[in-house]
């Protein structure tokens, strides 16, 4: 018998050195590690939660099926637990650990409740502390709801039906459309997990610019407005600019925080396409619009397109590799003190010294 080489022999250290497709062989093994990171996550174990998101990561970019686990060889970032996980699921087909977390009340209720847009962990498990269990229970027992959460248990249904692709690029062309009204030669790109190739996503993310600098200031409340009066929006929360470059890049133990582009979360109105939809007429769709000044466009497309895991990874590289510090605004290298600019995702890896790695490769 040949011995094979091990499938993890030439895997590198970080998802932002790998390739990973969005189809790969070990689907059912990659299910089972993100079941028990998502279920970590839910009990604020973050540590726990990013071993096993690392673990499926590293799977996800081996170039076969694993049918035993000696094939991974030493491969790092592949914690006892996780090698635990995957043997069961390779012998015997499911792993009774990960069976008994999706049955389990507090995961199946925390999962319920932050699939409400709005909803995040901590707010989910004070209602299952609380005993609530359902969405009616909200209801019931008039639970105290921000205006977001409302909107989010109003539209539940549709925000939790899958976005498909030509509804992403049909929102995407509704925004083009109303952006030439105000600022002729603006741009919108769709960014997030379509922009990887995905054919349905949770949402849309569009990212605008405009290739003069500065023309894209106040782009962002006029168009919410156009939206807003053609009925086109269901719910919206705007947020100002609050990014100065003067202050600095954050500080490397921040690099988590959201950035501070002049954004908007939204809830579109999307006339139907077919579908859950198309008896009633229309369908609710979350939209992520975010207004970036074209000297920071490369970063907030790298930035905002993901997975994010590859985008936690490419930080994490920057910082322990490189001593410089990313985020969706700037490169900022910490030893020579300056920021790096670039043009293009590609000058930004260069930067880095990565391989370039394509939207398609990102879903690590
Ligand atoms: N992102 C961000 N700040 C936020 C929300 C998202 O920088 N407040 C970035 C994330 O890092 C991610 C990208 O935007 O890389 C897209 O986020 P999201 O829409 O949550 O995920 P997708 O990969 O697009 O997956 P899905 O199809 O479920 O939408
Ligand atoms: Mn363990
Ligand atoms: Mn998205
Ligand atoms: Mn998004």
């Amino acid at each position: 018998v040949t011995a094979l080489a091990p499938l993890g022999q030439q895997m590198a250290p970080y998802a932002c050195q790998r390739r990973t497709p969005l189809l790969h062989s070990n689907q059912p093994l990659t299910e089972a590690l993100e079941t028990l990171a998502e279920e970590a996550g839910f009990s604020g174990s973050e540590g726990r939660s990013l071993a096993f998101t690392r673990a499926a990561s590293v799977l996800k970019a081996l170039p076969g099926r694993l049918s035993a686990l000696e094939e991974l060889g030493p491969l790092p970032g592949i914690g006892e637990h996780s090698r635990r996980v995957i043997q069961d699921v390779l012998e015997d087909g499911v792993s009774v650990e990960v069976e008994r977390v999706k049955l389990s009340e507090r995961y199946r209720t925390m999962k319920l409740f932050t699939k409400i847009f709005g909803v995040g962990v901590r707010t989910a498990s004070r209602w299952y502390q609380e005993g609530l269990r359902t969405l009616l229970d909200l209801q019931e027992r008039n639970t105290k709801l921000t205006r977001q959460q409302q909107a989010g248990l109003r539209h539940y249904d549709d925000l939790n039906t899958p976005v498909e692709r030509g509804e992403a690029e049909s929102v995407g062309r509704t925004v083009q459309e109303a952006v030439q009204r105000f600022l002729p030669g603006a741009s919108v790109t769709l960014a997030g997990g379509f922009r990887r190739g995905k054919p349905r996503g949770h949402d849309v993310d569009l990212l605008l610019t405009h290739p003069e600098a500065g023309r894209e200031a106040g782009l962002l409340s006029r168009l919410v407005s156009w939206l807003d009066s053609q009925g086109l929006i269901l719910y919206q929360h705007s947020q100002e600019n609050s990014f100065a470059l003067c202050e600095g890049p954050e500080p490397p133990g921040s690099r988590d925080v959201l950035d501070r582009f002049e954004r908007c979360f939204s809830i579109f109105r999307l006339e139907a396409q077919g579908g859950p939809g198309a008896a009633r007429g229309w369908k609710a769709v979350r939209v992520d619009l975010v207004v970036a000044p074209v000297s920071q466009f490369p970063f907030a497309l790298l930035g905002w397109t993901g997975s994010r895991h590859f985008e936690r990874e490419l930080r994490r590289f920057a910082s322990h590799e490189r001593k410089m510090v990313l985020n969706s605004h700037a490169l900022y290298d910490t030893m020579r003190k300056r920021f790096l600019p670039a043009a293009s995702e590609e000058e930004i890896f260069q930067h880095l010294g990565l391989e370039y790695v394509p939207p398609g490769q990102r879903n690590a």
